[in-house]
């Protein structure tokens, strides 16, 4: 298996999932995706980051991102432990989970690391853009469960410099400026972004809804 990089474009698979089989490009469309594994169904750290995911359901269609998650358990067992999610959490899975016990998706997406206790899926998160490209990957270990907040902020972050010259500083949230690509010479950024802060030659700071 090669490895993934960022920019690279998603491999595709088929998958049974909860809300049936699926080819993932096409379920994806031309949506942002957040695609993320756990470990295992029936397990705690799992059933409080499936029942964030599902909370966060208007903050994921505001963005024109879809979600689907991932284990190595089998469809049966989703469907049984999914209530449980949404109990726990007092909300609705309403997005697929694929369904990978022969592990096909897990080892094409790089999701199973031997030195972590077992052959299930860690917690991977891959964000995939509208052109089908990965634009973000995160791996976090069993033991800890994602900051899906920090997820939503990175999301909005990989938006905004796919909507204009920005990148964005450590830190930034939502609304704060952001940096304006070196590509745009200063002059052109001052016509651009009337708010221009040019802090050095190569750090320049606008708000982005001026462009
Ligand atoms: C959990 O979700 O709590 C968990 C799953 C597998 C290994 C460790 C923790």
């Amino acid at each position: 298996m090669a490895s993934l990089h960022l920019g690279d474009t998603a491999p595709d698979f088929t998958a049974d999932t909860t809300e049936g089989q699926i080819s993932f490009l096409d379920w994806k469309g031309d949506s942002w995706v957040i695609f993320f594994s756990h470990p295992n169904d029936f397990t705690p750290v799992c059933t409080t980051e499936l029942g964030r995911v599902g909370q966060l359901s208007a903050e994921w269609a505001k963005r024109k991102t879809k979600v689907i998650a991932l284990s190595v358990d089998s469809v049966e067992d989703h469907d049984r432990w999914k209530p449980d999610v949404e109990q726990v959490s007092d909300t609705t899975v309403d997005y697929p989970i694929i369904a990978d016990p022969d592990k096909k998706v897990a080892e094409l997406y790089d999701m199973i690391h031997p030195g972590e206790d077992d052959s299930s899926s860690v917690r991977s998160v891959f964000i995939i853009g509208p052109d089908d490209k990965i634009k973000l990957m995160l791996t976090y270990p069993k033991s800890a469960g994602r900051n899906f907040d920090e997820i939503l902020r990175v999301l909005d972050a990989l938006q905004l410099s796919a909507s204009g010259p920005f990148s964005t500083p450590a830190d930034w949230r939502p609304g704060d400026r952001a940096i304006v690509s070196n590509d745009v010479p200063t002059e052109e950024a001052k016509e651009r972004f009337p708010d221009l802060e040019v802090v050095k030659p190569y750090l320049r700071y606008a708000t982005p809804s001026q462009s």
